[in-house]
């Protein structure tokens, strides 16, 4: 079976730091002709802006050609065609395929189905191991290591994919981590007794501005309203958070603001005008990593 991202824990530490590699030469030289005659699938079961336009760049950038669709209305799902039959035939016309399910579980269903790389890029509230690099990428940018850095991860920690992936991903960097979250959303117990069982210190409060001077990543997330099934429960808590240009007098001065995006209101505007914040320089960043897991997938880098 050829090798597939489908969670974080995919990927050992020496392959998330070939990644951080490759991305750095991919950001330097941003047209890479490796992947010509090879194409890429895009298959976006659930809404997406960033993942699905920098997978497509990044693979146009590796000289590869794309299809896919990103509203399953317009595909044979809509008559009732099975994942497994739609993985099948898509498998059939492309090299490697990048797919996003609101289902756990769909992408590894996927890769087992099929003989091809298959990208988790994003199923359910589970993984989304490509923004992960992606945020492991960008912390190294940001702080230039990746060891010994104190991440307060903030918002729905319960629902919010990404925070999942990167507590991960961060384990192997001897990290120190805050969960900011209001008693519903805190860090589900699985992931803390993956802490706990490393020795991996954190801490948990309800309070944003409590621990704001003491972190070097302060990672914000959206509450994920698709991921609610009582709406009112959605509205209790969706403006739970709010960071405002005011609130950052005493952090630290390396300290730099990620958010996967899309942001709602946990981001006032004034912060994007302040030097902590870099969530769009994040984004950037996501083509270039991409870039480099398809070209490793492909066994091009
Ligand atoms: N960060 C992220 O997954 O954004 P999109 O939902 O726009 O792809």
């Amino acid at each position: 079976m050829p090798k597939s991202l489908i969670s974080i824990r995919d990927f050992s530490k020496e392959e998330i730091l070939h990644i951080m590699e490759v991305a750095r030469e991919m950001e330097a030289n941003k047209s890479q002709k490796l992947l010509d005659g090879k194409v890429v699938a895009c298959l976006f079961f659930e809404p997406s802006t960033r993942t699905r336009l920098s997978f497509e760049t990044a693979a146009n950038r590796l000289g590869a050609r794309v299809i896919g669709f990103s509203d399953v209305t317009n595909t044979s799902i809509s008559k009732g065609e099975t994942l497994k039959d739609t993985i099948k035939m898509v498998s059939n016309y492309v090299d490697i395929i990048v797919m996003r399910h609101p289902l756990e579980g769909a992408a590894r269903y996927a890769s087992e189905v099929c003989d091809l790389p298959v990208v988790n890029a994003g199923d359910g509230a589970n993984q989304h191991p490509s923004q992960t690099l992606l945020d492991l990428y960008t912390i190294l940018q940001t702080q230039g290591r990746l060891e010994n850095v104190t991440i307060n991860m903030v918002g729905d920690l319960k629902y919010g994919r990404t925070v999942h992936s990167l507590l991960q991903a961060m384990s192997h960097f001897n990290p120190n981590f805050i969960f900011t979250a209001p008693d519903a959303l805190r860090m589900p117990e699985e992931y803390k007794s993956f802490l706990d069982n490393r020795s991996i210190p954190y801490i948990e409060t309800g309070s944003l501005q409590e621990h704001l001077g003491d972190c070097d990543i302060l990672y914000m997330t959206r509450v994920q309203q698709e991921r609610f099934s009582d709406p009112m429960e959605y509205e209790k808590y969706k403006d739970v958070y709010r960071l405002d240009a005011s609130m950052l007098g005493g952090v630290r001065e390396n300290m730099k603001i990620l958010h996967p995006l899309p942001r709602v209101g946990e981001i006032a505007a004034d912060v994007d005008d302040t030097p902590y914040a870099y969530y769009f320089k994040q984004a950037e960043n996501g083509m270039y990593v991409r870039m480099a897991i398809i070209a490793y997938l492909l066994g091009y880098k």
